[in-house]
């Protein structure tokens, strides 16, 4: 037989096995309709776990124990200066990945959930096609696309492809060069920045805008930024890459700075300058599936595309990129699909950084809410004042919280400091329960925790705070 002759039947079809793909595929076999995942990856995760979320964590993980270590020394306790076995941490790193894919792939065989690996394409709004070693030819009830995004590439012109890596590239971690230059000052580039930096990599970055981190207010990121300034070699805002190539064993970047220009040489440039939506090669243009101009497909509140038998979830389906986000969208479209009524109606997705300090925030900044003209009150509280925060010696950490200034409701909250990427949970469940700063603020936390700081950032709007000084 020809492969892909045979045209097989499915329910439902989702393309991508990541943390949007598979979340969809679990629901909607729970939810009694059989289901095919396909996925050009013979192992299910997602660039999430491959090669996204999860490594980058277990990279961290081990960054934040070395530069905890080097901190205890204020502490009273010296440990000497440690000795980095790269093939091991590399080891650790790929164990994690190794573990959570392979209870993906349990999870999905206990579901009855057919895996079939290769590249689906459609053939029409009812058949998709799958090139791999398990070729298929299937007709569908329904589709979820579920394809994630990939790192954006800078032109050509402007740096080779074989002058740099990406993020994927960079959690490979094949080497520690001494010298790293990280092009984007973005998620990406400050959370692998610190895992290289805390390896023994002098860090390098070059952003185009006139800061880090654009995406959260400017005082949220200002801890991490002090933090980084002491970390890594040198930070360039404001900054406009012109051009590199490769000299002998390095790459020569240059860039400018106003009127500064600035020629230098890297062992390694990493460049994390966003992601982009894949929909390329997908068949789309032989269904009725819209693509915006900005690459993403475009969804009503269930997920449903312009064709009605086919959904798309996570990275495809438009910003924030996150794999929260797309793990909601898909146990969305597979209730829909299973005949219940859903939406996707989340109040606040939450935005993590996992550097250290962790930034994290959800619902409305500070500064969106002013540029949208808002009637706001800030509750802001240092953790300078905060019992937890001084005896784990991270005092340099901000919770605030963004209020309507006649209800008080909460509208948004952000945190900076260590573990603030847990902290901003209960912030994600005020807002979608539509709290006001007085049931935050009339919460018992428990004492002495970092979350008491978010207690207080509430009684700050109140303008009852017990360790702030009123305005
Ligand atoms: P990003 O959008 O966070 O940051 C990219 C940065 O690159 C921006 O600050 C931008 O101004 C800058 N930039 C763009 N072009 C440039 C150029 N030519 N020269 C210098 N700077 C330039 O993108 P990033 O870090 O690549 O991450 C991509 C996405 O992946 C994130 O937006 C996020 O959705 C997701 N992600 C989430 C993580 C998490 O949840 N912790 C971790 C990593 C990624």
């Amino acid at each position: 037989m020809v492969v892909g002759e045979l045209l097989e039947e499915t329910d439902l079809v989702v393309i991508g096995g990541g943390p949007g793909g598979y979340v969809a595929a679990f629901r909607a076999a729970d939810l009694g309709v059989p289901t095919t995942l396909v996925d050009a990856n013979p192992v299910l995760g997602g660039v999430c776990l491959r090669e996204g979320c999860i490594p980058s964590k277990a990279l961290l993980h081990v960054a934040h124990l070395i530069e905890n270590a080097h901190a205890a020394a204020e502490w009273g306790v010296t440990f000497g200066k440690p000795k980095i076995d790269v093939d091991k941490v590399r080891d650790w790193k790929q164990s994690v990945v190794d573990k959570l894919c392979g209870g993906i792939s349990t999870l999905a065989k206990k579901r009855n959930i057919r895996v079939i690996q290769g590249v689906a394409r459609f053939e029409d709004g009812r058949t998709i096609r799958v090139d791999g070693p398990q070729g298929a030819r299937l007709k569908f009830k329904h589709a979820i696309i579920a394809t994630g995004s990939r790192p954006k590439r800078l032109p050509e012109s402007l740096i080779p492809a074989d002058c740099c890596v990406d993020s994927s590239g960079a959690l490979e971690l094949a080497t520690v060069p001494k010298t790293l230059l990280v092009i984007g000052g973005g998620y990406i580039g400050l959370e692998l920045g610190q895992v290289y930096a805390a390896l023994g990599s002098r860090i390098t970055v070059v952003e185009a805008l006139d800061r880090l981190l654009t995406g959260c207010d400017d005082d949220l990121a200002r801890p991490l930024v002090a933090r980084l300034t002491k970390q890594f070699e040198a930070v360039h805002v404001s900054a406009k890459l012109e051009a590199a190539r490769r000299v002998g064993k390095e790459i020569e970047v240059a860039f400018t700075k106003g009127p500064e220009r600035h020629v230098l040489k890297f062992e390694q440039v990493l460049v994390s300058v966003g992601r982009q939506p894949l929909t390329d090669n997908l068949g789309l243009e032989h269904t009725q599936v819209v693509v915006n101009d900005r690459g993403f497909i475009e969804v009503d509140a269930t997920r449903r595309t312009a064709d009605k038998r086919i959904f798309a979830i996570g990275d495809v389906a438009g910003n924030p990129m996150l794999a929260h986000k797309a793990s909601r969208e898909g146990i969305v479209a597979a209730e829909v699909i299973a005949g219940h009524k859903a939406e996707f109606d989340a109040r606040a997705i939450p935005a993590v950084v996992y550097t250290s300090p962790e930034v994290a925030w959800c619902g409305l900044t500070e500064s969106e809410a002013r540029a949208a003209g808002r009637a706001i009150k800030v509750g802001k509280f240092p953790w300078g004042a905060s019992g937890r925060a001084i005896a784990m010696g991270r005092p340099e950490g901000l919770t605030k919280v963004i209020a309507d200034a006649q209800t008080n409701r909460v509208l948004g909250v952000g945190i900076v400091g260590e573990h603030a990427g847990d902290l901003i949970a209960e912030a994600v469940l005020a807002i979608e329960m539509g709290a006001l700063a007085e049931d935050i603020a009339l919460t018992i936390h428990p004492h002495p925790a970092t979350s008491e700081t978010l207690m207080e950032a509430a009684e700050s709007v109140l303008g009852t705070a017990i360790h702030a000084l009123r305005k």
